[in-house]
C-alpha cells in the first residue's frame, strides 16, 4: 500500500488568508511551516490514484506530487477519482476545481452526496463541464477500490452526525462523517484515515487496534484552544473535534495502539504548527507523530 500525504491543515490552511495568529504569521515568515488542507493520495493500482478529500488546494497538491502528473497522453491523468470522508467545505470545494476531467468518480456516503447535490448543487453546476459518477462508500464490508482481486480494499466506518454549517438542518445520520479503512490483500496491511473526529466509536477503535497505520484529526491541541486563542466561543469538542490532549483526548487513545500513529488536519492555532513547540516532545514520548505535507508512507 502506497500513500502520499498531500496536506495536513484544517479549514483555512496555514497560513490562513485573513489570520495573523502566531501559527499563520510563523508560516508566512518560515515557508517550510506552511500546510495545505488535509488530503491523502492512495495508490489503487499501478499508475492509478484516488485522492481522499478535494480541498481548495487540490490543483497545487496534484502539481506538488509527480506521481499525480498527467501523461503520456495529452489528457491522461493518474487521478482515478475522489473519496470523501465528509461534506465539509475544506474537503469538497476542490471538486469543482477538477471540472476539466473527462469524467470523475466520487465515492461518498449517502448524506454527503445528498448535501453536495441538494445544498451545493454540484450535480447541476458540474453537469455542463464533466460527468460525475457517484459511488456509495461501503458501510458494511469492504470492496475493491479499483477493480482486480488483488486491488486495495476500501470501507467506511461511520464516525459522527456532524454536518457542515451549510447543511445544519439536514437529517441526522451517523455517516455524515466517516473514517476510511484501507486494506491491502497483497501485503495484509491496513490503514485508517480519519481527519474529522467528533467521536471515537467502538468500530473505529476496533479498526485502529488492527491497523498498521492510523492518521487522525489533530485539529486542536486541547479543548480550550479555540476559546483561548479567540477564534471561537466554542470548545474543540463543541466544534466537533476531539482534542489531542487531556482526558478523553485522542493522544490517550492512540498511545496504546500497535499502529504507527500520526495527526493531520491541524488548525493554524494548534501549537504543533511550530516545529519548536514542546508539545512535539510530549507526543514523541507517546510514540505519536505529526504528519507533514509531502510525506510518503509505504505499508
Ligand atoms: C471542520 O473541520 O470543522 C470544518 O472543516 C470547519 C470549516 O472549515 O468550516
Ligand atoms: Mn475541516
Ligand atoms: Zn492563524
Amino acid at each position: 500500500m502506497l500513500l502520499h500525504v498531500l496536506g495536513t491543515a484544517a479549514g483555512g490552511g496555514t497560513p490562513q488568508w485573513n489570520c495573523a495568529c502566531p501559527g499563520c504569521s510563523g508560516a508566512r515568515a518560515h515557508p517550510h511551516r506552511r500546510r495545505r488542507h488535509a488530503s491523502l493520495a492512495v495508490q489503487a493500482g499501478e499508475g492509478r490514484w484516488y485522492i481522499v478529500n478535494a480541498t481548495p488546494d487540490i490543483g497545487d497538491q496534484i502539481e506538488a506530487e509527480p506521481g499525480l502528473h498527467p501523461g503520456p497522453g495529452l489528457r491522461q491523468t493518474p487521478v482515478a477519482g475522489l473519496v470523501l470522508t465528509d461534506a465539509e467545505l475544506d474537503h469538497t470545494l476542490g471538486i469543482a476545481r477538477l471540472r476539466e476531467a473527462d469524467g470523475l468518480e466520487v465515492l461518498a456516503t449517502a448524506p454527503v452526496r445528498q448535501a453536495l447535490m441538494d445544498r451545493l448543487h454540484l450535480g447541476a453546476v458540474l453537469g455542463p463541464y464533466t460527468s460525475v459518477t457517484w459511488r456509495e462508500l461501503p458501510l458494511r464490508g469492504s470492496e475493491p477500490l479499483d477493480g482486480g482481486a488483488a486491488a486495495l480494499h476500501i470501507s467506511a466506518i461511520p464516525v459522527s452526525g456532524k454536518r457542515p454549517r451549510y447543511a445544519a438542518d439536514a437529517p441526522d445520520d451517523d455517516a455524515w462523517v466517516i473514517a476510511l479503512r484501507l486494506y491491502d490483500p497483497a501485503s495484509g496491511t491496513s490503514a485508517v484515515y480519519a481527519p474529522a473526529l467528533a467521536a471515537w466509536p467502538d468500530h473505529l477503535q476496533q479498526a485502529a487496534a488492527e491497523a498498521d497505520l492510523v492518521i487522525v484529526d489533530g485539529t486542536f491541541w486541547d479543548d480550550e484552544e479555540p476559546r483561548r486563542t479567540g477564534i471561537s466561543s466554542r470548545t474543540a469538542t463543541g466544534m466537533g473535534h476531539l482534542p489531542i490532549d487531556g482526558p478523553g483526548g485522542t493522544a490517550e487513545l492512540l498511545a496504546p495502539l500497535d499502529a504507527r500513529c500520526l495527526y493531520t488536519h491541524l488548525n493554524n492555532t494548534n501549537p504543533l504548527v511550530d516545529p519548536a513547540a514542546p508539545q512535539h516532545k510530549r507526543l514523541a514520548r507517546l510514540g505519536i507523530e505529526v504528519a507533514h505535507d509531502g510525506m510518503e508512507i509505504e505499508l
